[in-house]
């Protein structure tokens, strides 16, 4: 069984979000993704019990996804977009450079286990070609040096802040707030948004760095697919046009 009992209770609170249950399987599969670090077949099965849907169904929907990994993966997925707007200012070449230094398993997992590294398609934000993202988090107009830098401290498990300012978290943390979970107990948000864990003693097994909401709302907003609805409602902080020209009236 890939969810624990807390993992399914989860579970059933993220379906319960949804008049459709269906419309859960995204979150579902963060979740799986989360505890596995990866989407396994068994995965897939217990999304599909939990959906009352074939495992081959929740399959056709998970394999449309570049943000679910089959297979096991490193704690960072290193993803260069290579698509045209990227590809017209040396993504290609970045992309070569970064299979070059990380050697060919790169594309299922450095040898250390920190790194996965994924060609894209068009991230959405082609503005900020060549583009790179760690654990769905953008690091704009990436240039070689700033690569080999960047994966120097992937490496050495201390990613640098994304361009949105965030600490990408490892990949079952980043999946566990995708899920709608938050981050681990004992993790704390600071000021500029880094998150790291309670403590700041420097420990050579270093734990994931977690930056909670940012990564979801990232995430959604570059792929345009949304996983679950808020958990409330906001209000609009402005007032409408007719009660601000009554304000001023009065
Ligand atoms: S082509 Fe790379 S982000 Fe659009």
């Amino acid at each position: 069984m890939v969810l624990s009992s807390e993992l399914r209770s989860h579970a059933e609170r993220i379906k319960s979000r949804y008049p459709d249950p269906r419309s859960a399987m995204l979150p579902l599969l963060y979740l799986v993704q989360s505890a596995e670090g990866h989407v396994s077949r068994d995965g897939m099965q217990e999304v599909g019990e939990l959906l009352g849907l074939r495992t081959a169904e929740v399959e056709a929907v998970a394999t449309f996804y570049t943000m679910f990994r089959f297979r096991p993966s490193g704690r960072y997925v290193l993803s260069i977009c290579t698509n045209v707007s990227c590809a017209l200012l040396g993504a290609k070449r970045l992309y070569e450079h970064a299979e070059h230094l990380l050697g060919p398993q790169a594309h299922e997992m450095t040898p250390d286990g920190a790194i996965t590294l994924h060609e894209e398609e068009c991230l959405g934000a082609c503005e900020q070609a060549p583009l790179v993202q760690v654990n769905f988090l953008n690091y704009a107009r990436m240039t070689e040096e700033q690569l080999v830098t960047l994966i120097d401290q992937l490496q050495a498990g201390d990613p640098p802040p994304s361009s949105q300012g965030v600490v990408p978290p490892d990949l079952q943390t980043t999946c566990r707030i995708l899920a709608g979970l938050g981050p681990p107990e004992g993790w704390t948000q600071q000021n500029n948004g880094e998150a790291r864990p309670a403590t700041t003693e420097a420990s050579p097994e270093r734990p994931p760095q977690s930056t909670a909401p940012e990564v979801a709302r990232d995430t959604e907003s570059q792929r345009g697919r949304g996983t679950e609805p808020p958990e409330e409602q906001t209000e609009h902080p402005e007032p409408v046009e007719g009660q601000r020209e009554e304000d001023a009236d009065g």
